[in-house]
């Protein structure tokens, strides 16, 4: 059985202060609740406040993004060091949002990867197709490409501590969420490229979370299905009420 993670991604919403009252407000709702891994990820400006607030409780921190060097002259970017040093020990790499608004190709994504395990950090790498694709019938060329890509040159020890998020983009903040069934259909397709890469004992631990319009009221139905391994939540993490009846489905 593997035990599902809930990861709240904030994207660009709230300041420090407003991070502070979060989990103010967040932390007692969760408080002892063991059954599934909780984490959240603010922007990087909120990190250190995020750590402080939850220090020694259920809650982990991540980052939303990561530069691949180790340090270097790279203007407004953060390298895996710094995350660790101020207390994440997760990052979200390849999001969507990231592929579509800042050019990051498929070998962007590898190298982030690479740099997050090999820092020790937790990447949850998110794979996903465009409405136009889906429509197109290419999902599953889509995900295979995303996926191949992504694992390229990792090897089966180092991807050890890998994630992957299935967030179809045409359902992320859209309100219009992929059935079960469906989210199924590709966590099995990315389980089976998984398969391929790292060996199917690998592919059995792996755990691939769903994305895309989860809510408290979608959640439950979502967290049934035998193949999702929890949920990558943007939209409904930033309300501590409606993100704590997510984590307790
Ligand atoms: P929404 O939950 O707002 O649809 O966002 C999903 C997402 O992009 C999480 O990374």
């Amino acid at each position: 059985m593997r035990k599902k993670l809930i990861a709240g991604n904030w994207k660009m919403y709230k300041s420090p202060d407003e991070t502070r009252t979060f989990f103010h407000d967040f932390l007692p709702l969760v408080a002892g609740h063991i059954r599934d891994e909780i984490v959240i990820c603010p922007p990087y400006i909120d990190l250190c406040a995020a750590v402080q607030a939850t220090k020694g409780t259920n809650v982990a921190i991540g980052a939303q993004n990561l530069h691949w060097e180790k340090e270097g002259a790279y203007t407004g970017e953060i390298c895996p060091r710094m995350l660790l040093d101020v207390g994440c020990t997760h990052v979200i790499v390849g999001h969507s949002e990231r592929r579509q608004y800042f050019g990051e190709t498929d070998d962007i994504v590898n190298f982030k990867l690479k740099a997050a395990l090999e820092a020790g950090l937790t990447p949850i790498l998110c794979v996903g197709e465009v409405l136009e694709e889906r429509e197109a019938g290419l999902t599953e060329d889509v995900l295979r490409r995303q996926c191949l890509r992504a694992f390229h040159a990792l090897s089966t020890k180092k991807a050890a501590k890998l994630v992957v998020a299935y967030e179809p983009v045409w359902a992320i903040g859209t309100g219009k969420s992929a059935t079960p069934q469906l989210t199924s259909e590709a966590h099995v397709l990315i389980r089976g490229e998984a398969a391929k890469a790292f060996g199917q004992q690998f592919a059995d631990k792996l755990r691939i979370l769903y994305g895309g319009s989860v809510k408290p009221e979608n959640a439950k139905a979502l967290m049934a299905e035998e193949e999702i391994d929890g949920a990558l939540v943007g939209g409904a993490s930033l309300n501590p009420k409606s993100f704590a009846a997510i984590v307790k489905y």
